[in-house]
């Protein structure tokens, strides 16, 4: 079952050089014309904030989550095919490397979100992540081969992903939105939504039938 379709390469998507320059290319050297801090009053008119975010924290705490929502997603490439080889059902392996095939369009989407905001896409490793992929191999370890059991360990563990990234991508949405980045949060809201339909996808499988299997075994 592992028809594997690895044609489709992360570049293939972003190879369109659009320079563009959303704010964040021109931002570096430019931007200190006032030299005063402008900390403390800035707090009472946050209409024109827009133009200030491409050097703010908050536009750096945004960046940093795309750095690792890029890093996670690329490692769960790999992970995701362990498992999926690792599934005893049809259905879960399918569903795996339906999943696969997504995030491989995820990291994609991931570095033209960072396009769209004028940066070159860079992951930072997600020690969270690394965690997670770390349990589902736990689970693989410590399960028989062809048990259903097995199949339910991976759920959850695939589930604890889903909601990892459904948390990551709902809140870096929500920045990219507050800042003005609308292709980003639109890009962004995309990925959001898939992951929650696998989230959801999940659970049907779990409850239709491999919770029941695996509790008979
Ligand atoms: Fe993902
Ligand atoms: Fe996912």
């Amino acid at each position: 079952m592992a028809t594997r379709t690895q044609s489709k390469s992360k570049t293939g998507s972003q190879s369109k050089t659009t320079g563009r320059s959303t704010a964040g290319s021109k931002s570096a050297s430019t931007s200190r014309t006032a030299s005063k801090p402008a900390s403390a009053s800035r707090s009472r008119s946050s209409k024109s904030q827009n133009e200030d975010m491409p050097n703010s924290k908050f536009h750096q705490l945004f960046l940093d989550g795309l750095k690792d929502i890029y890093w996670a997603e690329k490692a769960l490439v790999k992970a995701l095919g362990k498992m999926q080889k690792a599934a005893t059902s049809e259905e879960l392996a399918d569903a795996i490397l339906t999943h696969q095939e997504q995030t491989k369009e995820q990291v994609s989407r991931l570095e033209r979100v960072f396009e769209s905001v004028g940066q070159t896409a860079k992951a930072k490793k997600c020690p969270a992540m690394e965690g997670l992929i770390e349990e589902g191999q736990e689970v693989i370890d410590d399960t028989d081969e062809d048990s259903a059991v097995r199949d339910a360990g991976l759920i959850m563990c695939c589930q604890k992903v889903e909601h990892y990234e459904i948390a990551t991508y709902g809140s870096l949405r929500t920045l990219a939105a507050k800042m003005g980045h609308d292709e980003a949060a639109q890009l962004l809201e995309q990925t959001l939504n898939e992951e929650k339909e696998t989230d959801v996808l999940l659970t049907q499988l779990a409850e239709s039938s491999i919770n029941e299997e695996a509790a008979a075994e």
